[in-house]
């Protein structure tokens, strides 16, 4: 599902990523954890093209991201959803419109998206504040739009990036909770967090980034 064949990232002289081979298979969640500044986000975001990687390949389901032609840029994102510590979320739209936006840009017919969004609201639980506006909701629920948001259109991969990072640790297990239940559905998940009371006990496969390498790490 996830290859990394030999990925390198430098910024300017330092080595953020040094020859990073990585293989997740479809429908796995897995953590990446790390130290500040460990290169976790930089990881995500080689995915999702943000950034590029100045050595080895990444392919994405059937997509080979070094060779990917511009015209097929759309076709990647489609595959992917993202999450942010942040929410990220549109504030003078109702948390419909916000979870529906992507699904308009790309035109997709009204009753459609109707049925989409209801379906991505069902999931993360939030169906009953639809017409409500982001700034009236808590920091939990805000991050359940963003993840409804993330997966509206069906992703084969979810990354999420210090998803728990604003919200207080009971909130947080909830949101990891979402997490498993939407990757028991069959969504590959990758998860970046410095919090490893967020680890504690899991049964998830856990990606140790430090020092430019990366290693598995067991028995958190
Ligand atoms: N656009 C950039 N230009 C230069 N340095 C960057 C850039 N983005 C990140 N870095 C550096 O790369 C390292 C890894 O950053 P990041 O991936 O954000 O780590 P993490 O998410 O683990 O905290 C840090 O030293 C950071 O300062
Ligand atoms: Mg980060």
């Amino acid at each position: 599902m996830i290859t990394f064949q030999s990925v390198s990232k430098y910024y300017e002289y330092h080595t953020v990523l040094r020859n990073i081979t990585l293989t997740v298979p479809k429908g796995e969640m897995a953590f990446v954890t790390g130290p500040s500044g460990a290169g976790k986000s930089t990881f995500l975001k080689l995915m999702y093209l943000a950034e590029t990687p100045d050595e080895g390949d990444i392919s994405i389901d059937t997509l080979h991201l070094a060779s990917l032609k511009p015209s097929q840029v759309p076709l990647l994102r489609r595959r992917i959803g993202v999450v942010f510590q942040d929410f990220k979320l549109i504030n003078n739209l109702t948390v419909f419109d916000n979870v529906a936006l992507a699904l308009r840009i790309r035109k997709v017919a009204e009753r459609e998206i109707r049925s989409h969004v209801s379906e991505a609201l069902k999931k993360v639980n939030l169906r009953n504040l639809a017409d409500s506006y982001p700034k009236s909701l808590s920091g939990g629920e805000q991050q359940r739009v963003s993840i409804a948001r993330a997966i509206v259109a069906d992703p084969l991969v979810l990354l999420a990036d210090e998803p728990t990072g604003n919200l207080d640790p009971s909130t947080a297990l909830d949101i990891l909770k979402l997490f498993r239940d939407i990757n028991i559905q069959g969504t590959t998940i990758l998860i970046a967090t410095h919090n490893r009371e967020l680890l504690r006990g899991t049964d998830k496969r856990v990606l140790k980034l430090d020092g430019g390498g990366l290693s598995e790490e067991r028995g958190i």
